[in-house]
């Protein structure tokens, strides 16, 4: 399945699609420090949950690499400051926290396994190596967990006719085939006849910039939408179901995903549509009893008044929480990639996840 690459870890460095610069233009930066790499976080050069995992997990072990660490305290200690930098770009996203966690808990084991020896440059040259090869794997393991979401996914699509999503949680926002449109994917690849609407989703246009290219590059067919269009189309436009991602999701099934989803799903709601969410087990953060404790990041102002460099407002204050949290009543469904969790989520998002918090 034909799909573009957001984040690779190669041998010169992290290289990231720069999706500011989407999709005027294909450009890609290759990242030599873990710095650069948390910034690029900051700044929405990637995104989307999944990635941002993906991309602290090659942070942490790109920082790790170019350490020049002599001994295995000096090492430690500067890994405590790469995953705290990384650490501290965007706050609502799990998946991000989920994988820091991970390289916490990695480098803890290598650390506590590395026979005491002579030779200090040898055990942190094992240590660097295991750390990229960790990365490596996170990776893969969100392609995979992308594939059988949108294998559980798409038997809950429709035959045919119209499906809505909110945002990009595609390919460009996972590293794998996506979430939300990885399960249109494998819809569409098991011959059912979609089409996507696609809410322009400002104020990042991550809807118009990102998932529409993705689609057209696919040749999935798709509509394009201002996001004050949903209602209407829920109501008239013959949308057979709606599937969004997650940025982190409650023990109760309260979904942090977008701004604008929550809208989305009272309207699914009000017309007999059914809203499901689609998210690797990374994004539960089951820590959280309900969607009312989780941090909702709060962007710049700048964002909202200016459309690429260009004013479209007065320089008055302007709103941008980047995420509202949906309510667990309007969702139909939650997809994971260890099966579909239906209400009441306290139980079945426990059970898909017994040691998960
Ligand atoms: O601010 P963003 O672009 O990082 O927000 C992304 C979303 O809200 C996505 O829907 C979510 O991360 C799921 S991506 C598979």
């Amino acid at each position: 399945m034909h799909h573009v690459e957001p984040i690779e870890w190669k041998p010169e460095g992290v290289v990231i699609l720069d999706q500011l610069r989407l999709p005027g233009e294909v450009v890609y930066h290759t990242y030599t420090d873990y710095r650069h790499v948390a910034r690029a976080i900051k700044d929405m050069i990637i995104r989307g949950a999944p990635a941002i995992g993906v991309a602290a997990a090659m942070g942490a072990a790109l920082g790790a690499q170019h350490s020049k660490a002599e001994t295995l305290d000096e090492l430690r200690a500067e890994f405590a400051v790469i995953t705290d930098t990384l650490a501290k770009t965007r706050p609502t996203a799990v998946d991000l926290f989920w994988a820091i966690k991970r390289f916490r808990r990695r480098f803890d084991e290598l650390a506590h396994d590395a026979a005491p020896s002579s030779d200090p440059a040898a055990e942190i040259a094992n240590i660097k190596a295991a750390l990229i090869a960790e990365a490596l794997l996170v990776h893969e393991e969100r392609r995979a967990a992308d594939r059988a979401i949108g294998k559980f996914g798409a038997e809950l699509m429709p035959h045919t006719g119209r499906v809505m999503t909110q945002c990009n949680a595609g390919a460009l926002a996972t590293g794998g085939i996506g979430t939300a449109l990885g399960v249109i994917r494998m819809a569409v690849d098991s011959g059912r006849t979609i089409e996507v609407l696609v809410p322009e989703t400002r104020p990042y246009l991550q809807g118009a910039r990102l998932t529409a290219w993705e689609l057209h590059q696919d040749g999935i067919p798709l509509t394009l939408i201002t996001d004050n269009m949903v209602g209407h189309f829920l109501r008239t436009g013959g949308v057979g179901a709606v599937v969004v991602g997650a940025d982190r999701i409650a023990a109760n099934g309260d979904t942090a995903n977008k701004i604008g989803t929550y809208g989305i799903s009272v309207l699914a709601r009000e017309n007999n549509v059914p809203f499901y969410v689609a998210a690797p087990i990374s994004t539960l953060d089951l820590s959280l009893a309900t969607g009312d404790a989780i941090p909702i990041e709060e962007r710049s102002s700048h964002e909202v008044t200016h459309i690429a460099g260009v004013h479209i407002a007065p320089d008055v204050h302007a709103a941008h929480p980047a995420f509202d949290v949906t309510p667990n009543r309007y969702i139909t469904a939650i997809i994971t990639e260890r099966g579909v969790a239906k209400p009441p989520y306290t139980e079945t998002l426990r059970a898909l996840a017994p040691s998960h918090h």
